[in-house]
């Protein structure tokens, strides 16, 4: 029997949660109390090299990431779980070597790259290079999780048993980036400090994990920021899949690609005919076009009134993907200028060990 799915923390009715459209945030507050202090202490998050294209809901946490970078002005670790991918991949199809996910592991740093990130407060490491450092600190997960814990919070009962081990032994190693012994570059003899992991929703299983091992271990809880998940292009109720063409849009996509996607593919919540629309209205619970500008959007009051006129019927389906088109083809092509000048050389700069300062 499989585990029940990652359930949304926006629903559990938790005193720490505070959540709006977007975003659902733990401890959101904390971060501001350190920042007053004048110490906030770090952000951490991470990438799972699957494939080398990424798709714009990849972009949504890192671009918050970037943001809060700004802000706070604080050191931000990024993990490359490529130990993560090498356990997951389908089994159905040739199993890759490591050797490969280590690769697009790169590929997906010069992606990330590509945002800006400040080099003299950006720690990136991959597992497989990088794991000997945080290595107390996992054997201490490791001692304080039990096996029927990970099976329940990661839903690993599907195969009776056959799954491979690395899966089990895994989840500890996305959590001890949360603790600042497992960097000594970058915090030295520093003991303890306050974590923010900006993330899409479905990494929050790794922290609610970590939080209660925080209580055992005493060590601060890290807090959490995390997008809602963009919905794949047919609809609420499907993903974007790296696998599926016509699932997303990618960070490769060509602009006649994404017009042909949009058009083609993004579930619309609008009527049958024009006359049914201008009389009835779009329905912006189920339209995908309006979901995506919800997010990529800038400008909130005209997206405010897109959203009016869209569900008074003022405005067609076909006006509002042509909105987005032009929005996703700004976006996808200032990324591809901005990622084409990401060297390897510069990725391996930004995954040196040494301290970080300003
Ligand atoms: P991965 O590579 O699947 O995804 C990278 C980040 O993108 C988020 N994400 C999305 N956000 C919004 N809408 C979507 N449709 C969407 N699809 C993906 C993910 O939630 C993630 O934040 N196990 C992780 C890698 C990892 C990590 C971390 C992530 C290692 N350490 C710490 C966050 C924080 C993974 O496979 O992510």
């Amino acid at each position: 029997q499989k585990a029940p799915p990652h359930p949304d923390p926006g629903n559990h009715h938790h005193p720490q949660v505070t959540t709006n459209l977007k975003l659902i945030a733990r401890d959101l507050d904390k971060i501001l109390h350190h920042y007053e202090k004048g110490n906030p202490e770090k952000l951490y998050t991470g990438r799972g090299p699957s494939t080398e294209s990424m798709h714009v809901g990849h972009l949504l946490p890192f671009m918050f990431t970037k943001w809060m970078q700004e802000a706070f002005q604080c050191p931000l670790v990024i993990q490359i779980s490529d130990d993560e991918k090498y356990f997951y991949q389908k089994t159905d199809k040739k199993i890759k070597p490591l050797e490969y996910f280590r690769k697009i592991g790169v590929e997906n740093c010069k992606d990330i790259l590509a945002l800006g990130f400040d080099p003299e407060l950006t720690f990136i490491f991959r597992n497989s290079d990088y794991v000997g450092t945080m290595y107390k600190n996992i054997v201490e997960f490791q001692r304080h999780i039990t096996y029927n814990q990970i099976r329940g919070i990661f839903g690993l009962d599907s195969l009776n048993g056959s799954e491979n081990s690395g899966k089990i032994a895994y989840p500890a190693i996305q959590g001890v980036p949360c603790l600042c012994t497992s960097f000594p570059h970058i915090f030295g003899e520093k003991k303890n400090g306050f974590c923010m992991v900006p993330a899409g929703v479905d990494q929050d299983p790794y922290f609610r994990m970590t939080r209660d091992i925080a209580h055992k271990l005493k060590f601060i809880k890290p807090g959490g920021i995390y997008s809602r998940f963009l919905p794949g292009l047919k609809g609420y109720n499907s993903k974007m899949s790296s696998s599926d063409e016509t699932s997303a849009v990618f960070l490769t996509d060509t602009p006649k690609q994404i017009k042909k996607k949009i058009n083609k593919y993004a579930f619309s919540g609008g009527r049958a005919t024009a006359e049914e629309q201008r009389e009835f209205g779009a329905d912006l619970t189920v339209d995908v076009s309006y979901a995506y500008l919800k997010y990529f959007m800038e400008d909130d009051e005209r997206l405010r009134q897109i959203g009016e006129d869209y569900a008074s019927g003022k405005m067609l389906t076909g006006e509002v993907k042509k909105i987005l088109i032009d929005e996703l083809q700004k976006l996808v092509k200032s990324h591809q200028t901005r990622r084409s000048s990401i060297t390897e050389e510069m990725v391996h700069q930004f995954m040196k060990i040494r301290p970080l300062f300003k």
